[in-house]
């Protein structure tokens, strides 16, 4: 049977709350339909109260695309290939996705998007915030847009190695070995596969530098473009409670997942959505 689902806005920029979807059942066409417009509208949607086995969440994932298989150091023994798992232990200090990003845009080809479920949270915060990449790009100058037109930048995974060395998560030097470090260039302003509409696409997690310019070159634009990317009023926040899900295009907007819980356990679980070289 058809359900005609019901799309509530959450903000003025991005992300939407859908209703009357059952994610742990089958989906039929028409269903599908009105969720990729949503999420085509919306660049990212939120469901309520699911009762969405990991098994359920690839289900969901694969009405929009192939899943994206993780590389083995981050494969559970016993659970989906495809699934990555974010747990923030108490002890932990480092909150994975703590900075604003797009997801792995250090590989040639960056998912489409991500199906992340809440699976333990936090008894207060560990919220996540959504930022459109159109409104970014839209709202800057001609003169800027004619000058990235053809400007690309290479995104990289050392700042995150880094960050995980520095704090302890990783030893010294284990990173670089056990996590190799992995770079793509890709252009400064991209334009969606499926809508057309262009958007910005530097983050401040994995892009590095312009291609053929230097980081000290590079840092100064680079750091507007991160700032203006994240404008308050192209964002809105999610507030995660027990049986949310969020599914985010990572062609049109970057995500931050909010560092406001220490000494408390956050336990989510994600799948990736196989995407397209950036054009
Ligand atoms: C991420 O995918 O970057 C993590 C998002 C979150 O845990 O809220």
């Amino acid at each position: 049977m058809t359900s005609s689902i019901v799309v509530k806005p959450l903000a003025g920029s991005l992300g939407a709350e859908i209703f009357g979807v059952n994610l742990s059942t089958e989906l039929d066409p028409a269903t599908v339909a009105q969720i990729r417009r949503a999420y085509h509208e919306h660049l990212v949607i939120f469901f309520r109260d699911q009762d969405a086995s990991d098994n359920d969440l690839a289900r969901f994932a694969r009405y929009f695309g192939e899943l994206a298989i993780l590389p083995p150091h981050r494969q559970h023994p016993g659970s989906l290939p495809e699934l990555l798992i974010i747990d923030k232990k108490p002890e932990d200090s480092l909150v994975f996705g703590w900075e604003w990003h797009s997801d792995t845009t250090h590989l040639e080809i960056p998912p489409l998007g991500s199906v992340l479920a809440a699976r333990l949270l936090p008894a207060v915060g560990g919220d996540t915030m959504f930022a459109n990449q159109y409104m970014a790009y839209d709202t800057l100058s001609d003169g800027m847009k004619a000058m990235l037109k053809d400007v690309r930048a290479v995104h990289s995974n050392g700042h995150i190695l880094a960050s995980l060395e520095a704090d302890d998560v990783l030893a010294p030097g284990q990173g670089y070995n056990s996590h190799t470090t992995l770079s793509a260039v890709h252009p400064v302003i991209r334009t969606h596969p499926d809508t057309g509409k262009k958007a910005l696409f530097v983050n401040s997690l994995h892009t590095e530098r312009f291609d053929n310019m230097t980081v000290a070159e590079s840092t100064p634009l680079l750091r507007f473009l991160f700032e203006h990317a994240t404008r308050p009023e192209f964002t809105c926040r999610f507030r995660w409670y027990p049986g949310s899900i969020a599914f985010w295009d990572n062609r049109c907007c970057q995500h931050l997942a909010l560092d406001d819980y220490p000494g408390q356990r956050r336990l989510m679980h994600r799948v990736q959505i196989r995407g397209t070289r950036p054009e």
